[in-house]
């Protein structure tokens, strides 16, 4: 079970809530997202972007922090200094990143829309990130960067592409990668298709998948199965007011996919569990994804110790537990 932070911490709150002043219109950002998809980067006015930072930088800030984990989990040698952040917006994955990272040092801002810069920085400074208040930034088409980094994240930025330009984007991302990539979309069919054709890329240029998958070989998922993950946030005042929503909590869907240079350091699993699992009286059902395939496995109470890992198990964990 992953024990990591998912959520932006207290002076980041903070300094996110001043940033925010009364974002509303977040019902406008996300159907403007829904329309946009593979037809280019968005750009968002002033008043959208508050609305970003109400409603849609806690979600984005716990998958990538969760995907993170996953990877951190799976990956030991990780004393990675530089980061490249491309499709920063407002820096979401290296605040995320410096969470899971104490040794960050290096941050390359990379995006379309250079007005998310100063919001960044500005955040970073309320919050005594150095990494990400000294970040390098550059502005225009990730196709066009040439920054190198330990660690290369992308998040939320390739379904704003069409298929080919994201291919492009990915060559670009992975020879800026001198260790690691990962890719997070959203969690639903047409997000888990972009993480499905960037891992079957990755692959080709002989990256060694480290996360969530516990194989090389080809995705066994076929449609409409999709892989994804969930990860539970609070919501805020300012978060439920910009999503007009009631409940004090979140679940952010996602998918994702980490892939490395060098397998050294890579711990090995046999399996990851894909679905929420479902506890019976008796037994759980755990949905597995090995390199043998995807599919259900139960575990009964005669199973003993077995079966008591199954009873904790969640929705992500690798399958068995590491001892
Ligand atoms: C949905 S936002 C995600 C922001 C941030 N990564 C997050 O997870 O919260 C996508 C960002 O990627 C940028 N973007 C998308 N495609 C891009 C491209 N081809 N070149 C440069 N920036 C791009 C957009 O300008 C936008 O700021």
């Amino acid at each position: 079970m992953l024990s990591r932070p998912f959520e932006p911490g207290p002076e980041l709150t903070a300094a996110l809530t001043r940033a925010q002043g009364n974002a509303g219109a977040y019902a406008t950002l996300s159907g403007q997202y829904r329309s946009a998809a593979g037809t280019g980067t968005v750009f968002l006015s002033a008043a959208e972007k508050q609305a970003y930072l109400a409603a849609r930088f806690p979600a984005t800030f716990a998958a990538i922090s969760m995907a993170l984990s996953h990877l951190l989990d799976a990956y030991q040698g990780s004393d990675w200094t530089s980061l490249l952040d491309a499709g920063c917006g407002p820096a979401t994955a290296s605040f995320a990143a410096s969470g899971h990272l104490p040794g960050l040092q290096t941050i390359v801002l990379a995006d379309a829309d250079q007005s998310w810069f100063a919001i960044a920085k500005d955040l970073a400074n309320a919050c005594g990130n150095g990494a990400i208040a000294d970040a390098n930034a550059v502005a225009g088409p990730l196709s066009m960067v040439r920054a190198q980094a330990d660690l290369v994240v992308a998040a939320y930025v390739l379904n704003e592409s069409a298929s080919k330009e994201q291919d492009t984007l990915l060559d670009t991302l992975w020879n800026a990668a001198g260790q690691a990539i990962l890719i997070v979309e959203p969690g639903t069919p047409h997000g888990f298709a972009t993480i499905r054709r960037v891992r079957d890329r990755l692959i080709t240029y002989g990256a060694v998948i480290a996360s969530p998958c516990p194989h090389q070989a080809p995705c066994p998922l076929r449609d409409p199965d999709w892989c994804h993950f969930s990860v539970r946030l609070n919501r805020s005042a300012a978060h439920r007011r910009a999503k007009g929503a009631k409940l004090a909590y979140e679940d952010e869907k996602f998918s994702f996919v980490a892939a490395l240079r060098n397998p050294l350091d890579l711990k090995s699993y046999r399996a990851r569990i894909i679905k929420r699992p479902v506890k019976h009286g008796g037994h759980v059902r755990l949905d597995l994804c090995t390199e043998g395939g995807a599919g259900p496995r139960i575990i009964a109470r005669s199973q003993g110790p077995h079966y008591r890992q199954a009873r904790d198990a969640e929705w992500g964990d690798i399958w068995p537990p590491h001892p």
